[in-house]
């Protein structure tokens, strides 16, 4: 039975572009809280009706609504298969909640400057048919599927920079947190994507020998 691991970053940095490559390797089953409220928000549920102003504005969605997200997809899952979690958790009472639910293997911070940041999420577009994520420098998409490609709601420059700013209030105390307990290891997510995978993919390796 695996653990679960937690990547923890900035907003851009590459989480949910680096799960679906872990998870492609090591066969863990990634549980993003973002994907989660999208879906609830596109749903229009009650969950994505409350949720949806805190997004839009670059804020947090109260720990309340998302534990109760959590707990009641987590209970859909398979968790002996591992859970990779991508943005969450992002505050302590949340990193908190985790810890009585299951057993925390490691978690893996990717550190990107913020000056990279808002090029990296201006540029960002999301193919809704397949999930894969794109940048329109750094990983160009097919021609053939740039006509149906879209941008999220929250990737302006503006919002970004909200984004950023609670990031650095509410979830960077996390990586204190979690150093404290024994549990983080940092990569540069400066480089690029295929170095950064590696990076990621020895990290593990070094945390389960
Ligand atoms: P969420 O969807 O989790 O957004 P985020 O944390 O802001 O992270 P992103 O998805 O923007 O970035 P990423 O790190 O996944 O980067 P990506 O791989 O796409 O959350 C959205 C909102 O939901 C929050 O603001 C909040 O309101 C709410 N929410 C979610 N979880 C919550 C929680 N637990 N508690 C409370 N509220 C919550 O890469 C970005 C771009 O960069 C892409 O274009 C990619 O191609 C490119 N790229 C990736 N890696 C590299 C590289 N190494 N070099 C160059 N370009 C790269």
């Amino acid at each position: 039975m695996h653990g679960s691991v937690i990547l923890l970053g900035p907003p851009g940095a590459g989480k949910g572009t680096q799960a679906t490559r872990l998870s492609e390797v090591s066969g863990r089953i990634i549980l993003s809280t973002g994907d989660l409220l999208r879906a609830s928000v596109a749903a229009d549920t009650e969950l994505g009706r409350a949720a949806k102003g805190y997004m839009d504005a670059g804020e947090l969605v109260p720990d309340g609504l998302i534990l109760g997200l959590i707990e009641a997809h987590l209970s859909t899952l398979d968790t002996d298969q591992g859970i990779l979690f991508d943005g969450f958790p992002r505050t302590i009472p949340q990193a908190e909640a985790l810890t009585a639910l299951c057993h925390i293997e490691m978690v893996l911070c990717i550190e990107v400057i913020d000056d990279a940041i808002v090029e990296r999420i201006v540029g960002r577009r999301m193919d809704p048919q397949t999930g894969e994520i794109y940048h329109v420098i750094h990983k160009p998409p097919p021609v053939s599927i740039v006509g149906r490609l879209i941008q999220r709601r929250d990737d302006t420059e503006e919002t970004v920079r909200t984004r950023l700013s609670t990031y650095h209030e509410q979830t960077a105390p996390l990586v204190d947190h979690f150093s404290s307990l024994g549990l983080l290891r940092c990569v540069d997510g400066g480089q690029n994507i295929d170095q950064v995978h590696v990076d990621l993919l020895a990290a593990m390796k070094e945390e389960s020998r």
